[in-house]
């Protein structure tokens, strides 16, 4: 089930203009469980399972009000985030480094101890929380991922979090000095509800740090694919002065960090405090990022990384290549979904992650199977979905490209790297 937004979802301006269409594509971590033993006595199942996925218009929208890149057409959440395909601590080892220095550089800078609260929304399986030896709790609405958290030794409400739900943390653990929300904020359609909570349960004098993809370099890295149902505003700064200052909050910084393809960390606080973030709102406005004749353009550039894309799997593919697909990201089924590359030219997609393993990919339906299959019969090629992994990823393979094999990068640039 979706419903439609008819306004801004920071300004509540209803005059939106739609730039571009990667849709309609299913949810791009729904992936498909095959049949069991017992539905072999059924062999329409799994046809029947694949009729019966279902697909939502992926529309995006600029606001020229306030410059905030949107999707209005809203899955039901509970469909995308009570049973989730991402575990952080399975994704990437850049990752698990990525929240160690944030903990490391939070402990510091807000001097937390012992007694001092972390709340960590959208905690995930606690990854970056386990890193914080002050008191620490997480909230996340995915079940199998809360309880997964909670082996962890990391305690985690299993809910959404909205201006209800942070009342109820705040009767059981008080107020914190550190609330944080990484990649998560890009995924709330009521933002007013959410900030609601962030305030009730913010001591006066704490932070509140998020960390959001920068529509900048989404811009400028052309990253179509982080383009999906989950993912609901595209962030640029200046739309988030306007909603933090409805709530007496104000930016204090702003920090440009290398994660998902380009992210900004923002630390929020009380209006009464000082702070400089100047540069980052300049560097925006001289991109062009607030005017409607840079989405044409944008758009434009999407079409053409699907053509250049295409034609080259095409070719190699006749040429008798085996290709593959490594990494299973929720981006890479954006972009397998709207090139329409299926089984036909990828012949599975490998994963670190074991969710995923044994499904199958949501829309294309291509297999997914464990690291193991691809270091045992290697490919010619393997197209890399998780492209903001590149150096981990080519570090780690380093005997499938001694051996010959060539990665293909579809983005910022297609690419073809291959030791010759
Ligand atoms: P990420 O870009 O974090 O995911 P998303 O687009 O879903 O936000 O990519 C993580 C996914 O890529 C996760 O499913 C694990 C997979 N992956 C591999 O399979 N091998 C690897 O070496 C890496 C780095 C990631």
């Amino acid at each position: 089930m979706s419903t439609k937004n008819t306004c801004c979802r920071i300004c509540g301006n209803k005059d939106l203009y739609k730039f571009l269409e990667l849709g309609p594509q299913p949810p791009a971590n729904a992936f498909l469980t095959p049949p069991n033993s017992s539905h072999r006595l059924y062999p329409d199942f799994f046809a029947l399972q694949f009729k019966n996925e279902k697909y939502y218009p992926l529309d995006v929208y600029f606001c020229p009000s306030c410059g905030l890149v949107q999707l209005t057409d809203i899955v039901n959440p509970d469909t995308l985030f009570r049973d989730y395909a991402y575990y952080t601590g399975k994704s990437s080892e850049t990752m698990k480094r990525h929240f160690k220095e944030l903990a490391k550089k939070l402990t510091e800078e807000f001097d937390l101890c012992s007694d001092d609260l972390i709340i960590d929304i959208g905690s995930n399986d606690g990854t970056f929380l386990k890193n914080f030896k002050c008191r620490r709790i997480g909230v996340d609405p995915a079940e199998n991922i809360a309880k997964q958290a909670n082996l962890n030794g990391v305690k985690t409400f299993p809910c959404f979090f909205t201006a209800d739900s942070a009342w109820k943390i705040l009767n059981k653990v008080g107020k914190a000095k550190v609330i944080t929300a990484t990649n998560v904020f890009a995924h709330v359609n009521n933002l007013y509800d959410f900030m609601a909570g962030v305030r009730c349960l913010l001591e006066d004098d704490g932070v509140f740090v998020i960390e959001v993809p920068h529509f900048m370099e989404l811009y400028k890295n052309k990253e179509f694919d982080t383009i999906y149902h989950e993912h609901l505003s595209y962030f640029l700064v200046g739309p988030l002065v306007e909603l933090f200052s409805k709530f007496r909050l104000k930016i204090t910084k702003v920090e440009k960090i290398p994660v998902h393809g380009g992210s900004i960390r923002i630390y929020v606080k009380d209006q009464g405090h000082a702070g400089h973030f100047g540069p980052t709102i300049v560097e925006e406005a001289k991109q062009v990022l607030y005017t409607k004749d840079t989405y044409q353009t944008f758009a434009d550039k999407v079409r053409s990384i699907k053509e250049d894309l295409v034609t080259l799997l095409t070719k190699l593919k006749a040429q008798g290549n085996r290709i593959v697909g490594y990494g299973a990201p929720a981006k890479g089924n954006t972009l397998l979904n709207y090139c329409k590359i299926g089984p036909d030219i990828l012949d599975y997609l490998t994963d670190t992650t074991p969710y995923k393993q044994g499904k199958y990919s949501p829309g294309m339906h291509i297999p997914v199977v464990s690291p193991d299959v691809f270091h045992k019969d290697p490919p010619d090629y393997a197209l890399m979905l998780p492209w903001n992994y590149q150096t981990e990823i080519l570090k780690k393979e380093r005997e499938f490209l001694k051996n010959g094999g060539q990665f293909i990068i579809p983005i910022p640039e297609l690419e073809v790297i291959g030791i010759w």
